[in-house]
């Protein structure tokens, strides 16, 4: 079972992803917490990169993120998967296609498609978005990298392309208000995961 978080910078999805999994662990759940960009060495390097190396083009960029996904689902999420674990995964295609789609300006066909190829298809059973206001999400970011800097403007279209992207596919997508309280974001979440994957 594969379930990814999604959501403007600052919304608290590691925290709440990280207080989730320990409590589907204490049920007996085999439980695989991961992220993008930045699983392993390689994806180390990458993020590196992406985070906190010189501006690079929106291309550039795409491919880094792509690059970063294909190795991830290939030796970290789809073997957990076939192990029988349940993967908790920050951030997956869905942050492409908001950021270097919708935000970028990338053409939104390819970067569809370029998001199938890295993945060799795999979706995610269940998406949960944290959807916040930037202002309050970005006030409680402290270190920012790269992609925390940009302009308002950017991470208000990010909120808006994820909002969009949930109403797109309401099966997949669970939308939390992420300006509750930690606890009450917590406990919802722990409700979605733990009724998606029976714990
Ligand atoms: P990270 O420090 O992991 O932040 P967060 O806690 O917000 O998830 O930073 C990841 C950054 O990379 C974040 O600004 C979103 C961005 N990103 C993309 O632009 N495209 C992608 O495909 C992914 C996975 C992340």
């Amino acid at each position: 079972m594969f379930v990814s978080f999604e959501g403007p910078e600052g919304a608290g999805k590691s925290t709440v992803l990280a207080e989730v999994a320990t409590r589907l662990r204490a049920t007996g759940r085999k439980v695989v917490t991961t992220r993008e960009p930045g699983s392993g060495e390689f994806g180390m390097k990458i993020r590196e990169l992406l985070l906190h190396g010189a501006d690079m083009t929106p291309p550039a960029e795409l491919f880094l993120f792509l690059a970063d996904r294909a190795q991830h689902v290939a030796t970290v999420i789809q073997p957990a998967l076939n192990e029988g674990k349940l993967v908790l995964c920050d951030r997956y295609v869905d942050s492409t296609f908001v950021y270097q789609s919708v935000t970028r300006g990338l053409d939104p066909d390819f970067v569809s498609r370029a998001n199938r190829f890295a993945t060799d298809g795999l979706m995610p059973k269940t998406t949960i978005l944290f959807d916040l206001d930037p202002e309050i999400g970005l006030a409680r970011v402290t270190k920012k990298d790269r992609l925390d800097g940009q302009p308002l403007s950017f991470h208000k279209c990010v909120r808006q392309g994820f909002i969009d992207l949930a109403k797109c596919e309401p099966d997949r997508w669970v939308v939390i208000d992420a300006s509750q309280s930690l606890g009450t974001v917590i406990d919802q979440v722990w409700d979605i995961v733990s009724r998606v994957s029976g714990a």
